[in-house]
């Protein structure tokens, strides 16, 4: 079914897209010099901006931070600290602690903007605020045996990014602040590191004040988003291919990018078709993103990705469970002492739940968001946007993100902290 949809879709864009996009690639490729052309010129403001020049820009201040996992990750955490609270006086100052989503990295949280920015409107309101790389990530890409261009390096799914990274980055932010809890918000593949950390190390739900889930990714099964059907569809062949080609990652790499800024960026035709292609991906939805934003956001990605982080998602969508990697029945075995891998035990994760989520999201159902809701005992808000069109990328670009879902995310998590 979901191959006729696809198939049907892409005839659809092909046949009446203004952009027709195979042309308008070849007449690029064509074009001597293009892209250097293109890459001086006519770019969108802040394509290619880091996160500190972009965060200085707009007037916010940032610190950098590096700690090191249990398990031998250096990783670059970024801060904009704030130290003299809008909240109440005589008031401890609320940490917040964001967690990113799959080949993205902490500029993310503010690229859209001081008025449409979760990390920058929780500043406003008096957060101090944390923004993670997990490993592999653009800034993250340094360990304290392996070389980064090693298999080794590159062994790790969402679990490691929750059961390591997010565990030594609670430590870090609670230990340097000298604070007990902080707010911890992930988005879409965050989601399920913050799950997995919650579940598989209880005494982390102590330190949670309230867990933000922004298109919560527990149970995969009826994903419909186009990355992770391909994956699923193909696994053994293409987990054979890679180990085959030696591919276990794919870091940030400046190059590439420019190339694809290079071709989505080159005139409006195109940027509407990179944006069409990526609704493929995370749904589509032209009034609420702003394409000359949607460029700004490309310019940092793909933001490092293992190929595991891949296969421990196309394995969910297989098994329709949300449980640790499937290293096949021998293994499993003498890992988790049982053929299947175990559950994530959503029953244990006893920290104050807060999950939004939408309704042109094919990466996280509805059916699939309800599930977790019946099975989490701590829930202290739900909301489905009520927007139709609300897509994946919706929850950190929209245009209208403020008056669509975060006035009732930071209603939420200010009546938390100040209960
Ligand atoms: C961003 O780029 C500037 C140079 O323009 C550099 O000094 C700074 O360290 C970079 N920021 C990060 C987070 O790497
Ligand atoms: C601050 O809190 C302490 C103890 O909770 C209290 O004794 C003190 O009066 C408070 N100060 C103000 C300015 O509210
Ligand atoms: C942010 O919103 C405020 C009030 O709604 C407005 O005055 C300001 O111009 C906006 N700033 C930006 C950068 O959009
Ligand atoms: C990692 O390995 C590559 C190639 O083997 C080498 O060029 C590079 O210097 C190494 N990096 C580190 C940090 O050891
Ligand atoms: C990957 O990690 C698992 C344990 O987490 C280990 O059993 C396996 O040998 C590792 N593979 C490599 C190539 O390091
Ligand atoms: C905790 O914070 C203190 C002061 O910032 C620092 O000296 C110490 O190394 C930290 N401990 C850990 C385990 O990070």
């Amino acid at each position: 079914m979901i191959w006729i949809f696809y198939t049907t879709l892409l005839g659809f864009i092909f046949i009446n897209s203004t952009a027709n996009p195979v042309k308008n690639v070849l007449s690029l490729i064509n074009r001597d010099g293009a892209e250097r052309r293109l890459l001086d010129e006519n770019l969108p403001e802040d394509t290619f901006v880091n996160i500190s020049n972009y965060l200085f820009k707009n007037g916010y201040p940032f610190e950098k931070h590096h700690f090191t996992t249990e398990d031998g990750y250096i990783l670059e955490m970024h801060r904009i600290p704030n130290t003299k609270a809008n909240v109440a006086k005589n008031q401890t100052i609320p940490r917040i602690l964001f967690v990113p989503p799959l080949m993205c990295s902490s500029i993310d949280w503010v690229s859209n903007g001081p008025n449409g920015s979760l990390a920058l409107l929780s500043f406003d309101l008096g957060y101090d605020v944390w923004l993670l790389n997990h490993r592999g990530t653009r800034y993250s890409m340094s360990h304290i045996i392996y070389n980064n261009t090693e298999e080794a390096f590159w062994n790790f799914s969402f679990h490691e990014k929750g059961y390591y990274d997010l565990a030594a980055s609670v430590d870090y932010v609670l230990n340097y602040t000298e604070s007990k809890k902080l707010t911890m918000v992930s988005y879409s593949e965050g989601t399920a590191a913050a799950m997995a950390l919650a579940t598989t190390r209880l005494e982390y739900n102590e330190k949670i004040e309230l867990m933000v889930l922004l298109s919560p990714i527990g149970y995969m099964g009826g994903v419909s988003s186009i990355v992770p059907v391909l994956t699923a569809t193909f696994l053994p062949i293409l987990q054979e291919f890679t180990k085959a080609i030696h591919l276990y990652g794919v870091p940030y790499n400046e190059e590439v990018s420019k190339l694809i800024i290079s071709v989505c960026a080159y005139n409006d035709d195109m940027k509407k078709t990179c944006s069409i292609l990526l609704g493929l991906f995370l749904g589509y939805d032209p009034e609420q993103i702003d394409l000359n934003h949607l460029i700004v956001m490309m310019s940092d990605k793909p933001s490092g990705v293992a190929m595991k982080q891949f296969y421990h998602m196309a394995q969910e969508i297989v098994s329709e469970s949300f449980r640790q990697y499937d290293y096949g029945t021998e293994e499993n075995l003498v890992r988790y002492g049982t053929t299947e891998p175990p559950a994530y035990n959503l029953n244990k994760l006893t920290a104050p739940m807060a999950l939004y989520y939408a309704k042109n999201d094919p990466n996280s159902p509805i059916a699939n968001v309800e599930k977790l809701l019946n099975q989490l005992p701590n829930v202290v808000d739900s909301y489905l946007v009520e927007y139709e069109q609300f897509n994946h990328l919706d929850f950190i670009a929209a245009k209208d993100i403020n008056t669509l879902l975060y006035d009732r995310v930071l209603a939420v998590m200010n009546k938390i902290i100040n209960k």
